[in-house]
């Protein structure tokens, strides 16, 4: 048994959430906001945020649920933003702009079908200083190959616009991790709780489980290999997004399933879980607590949060949705936030 009862981290930040909207937003938002300081909002709802009164609205509305809750905002980039559209989403807040390939994941149908179609933008995006988040998969290509397929055009475009910063969201194959390790330092990743932890096996190599079905698909145990490889190793290039994505349990039990993981009851718990397993548990701030802010030019949270070794077990339901690890015992439990010395300081 593992002598340590005690983890103390700078505050964390989560790179990628979806908050939903109207009636469900505040019960995901107030989620998030009982362990992040922040959580960069992902756009692509019913309608879109596309535009600077987009972006206004739904960060009050985030604001109105969880006044704790810093939202950093994000907007769905399309090849037909105009360089004063953008200029508006960038007053209005926004930090970044997120790419999706068409009809890959939730919400996508508007999407683009080649990375190259948002070239022109660039000049733009980088006088702004937004930040190009990229769902990394090629559309129409088959579903393990989708991610591998989408790293060319990745990239060629981060090599061509080294003065923008991108991030290849949600990895999930040892090949995204090896791209991303050999861009320049304008190339980042985000990597999730769930790809850290499970394979396809999981998915559907017993029963099917409806509930680990997430866009981009796990898959081999040499990707998940990797993938924690990165992100035990340090690299600054790979920071936590949880990319919690609830969906009601219905929407998931059913004959066409939607894809996402709600993993944000158990986010930090649940790194705390891998990290400790691999002894790695002196990396697990720089994770989800620096590397993050540091990319998107952010200054560090000041407060820490206290995890101690306390089992509980994972609700059935949170808020209508089945959670990430549901019925199961967790070993950490998050006891309390408050200013201090971070572990690593
Ligand atoms: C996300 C969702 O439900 O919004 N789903 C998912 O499987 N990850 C969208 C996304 O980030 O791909
Ligand atoms: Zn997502």
């Amino acid at each position: 048994m593992n002598s340590t009862t005690n983890i103390v981290l700078r505050r964390p930040d989560d790179f990628h959430v979806h908050l939903r909207q109207d009636a469900d937003l505040g019960e995901y938002a107030r989620e998030a906001a009982r362990v992040f300081a922040r959580v960069l909002v992902m756009p692509n709802l019913v309608p879109p945020i596309l535009e600077g009164p987009d972006v206004s609205r739904y960060r009050q509305a985030i604001r109105e649920q969880a006044p704790a809750l810093e939202a950093l905002m994000a907007f769905k980039l399309l090849p037909r933003h105009t360089p004063a559209q953008l200029a508006s989403l960038k007053t209005a807040g926004a930090v970044a702009g997120k790419v999706y390939p068409e009809g890959v994941t939730t919400n996508s149908e508007d999407g683009i079908t080649d990375l190259r179609q948002i070239w022109p933008l660039m000049p733009v995006l980088e006088e702004l200083g937004l930040v190009v988040c990229c769902h990394g998969e090629k559309p129409g290509v088959f579903s393990l190959d989708r991610e591998e397929r989408f790293l060319d055009e990745f990239s060629q475009t981060v090599t061509k616009f080294p003065n923008v910063r991108f991030v290849l969201e949600h990895v999930s194959t040892a090949s995204a991790v090896e791209c991303v390790e050999h861009l320049g330092a304008n190339a980042a990743a985000t990597i999730t709780l769930h790809h850290l932890e499970i394979t396809l096996d999981d998915v559907i190599g017993g029963m099917l489980k409806p509930h680990l079905f997430c866009k981009p698909i796990a898959k081999r145990p040499s990707d998940r290999e990797a993938l924690r490889q990165a992100a035990f190793s340090g690299n600054p290039k790979f920071f936590f997004g949880s990319d919690s994505a609830p969906h009601l349990k219905g929407k998931k039990e059913c004959a066409a399933g939607c894809a996402g993981v709600y993993s944000m009851p158990v986010a930090l718990e649940g790194l705390a879980e891998v990290f400790e397993r691999a002894g790695k548990l002196e990396r697990l701030e720089g994770f989800c607590s620096q590397f993050g802010a540091e990319f998107y030019g952010l200054a560090l949270n000041e407060e820490t949060v206290t995890l101690v070794r306390d089992a509980w077990k994972v609700p059935d339901l949170a808020h209508g949705v089945v959670p990430y690890r549901a019925g199961e015992l967790l070993a950490w439990r998050v006891a309390t936030l408050s200013t201090g010395t971070p572990l690593n300081a």
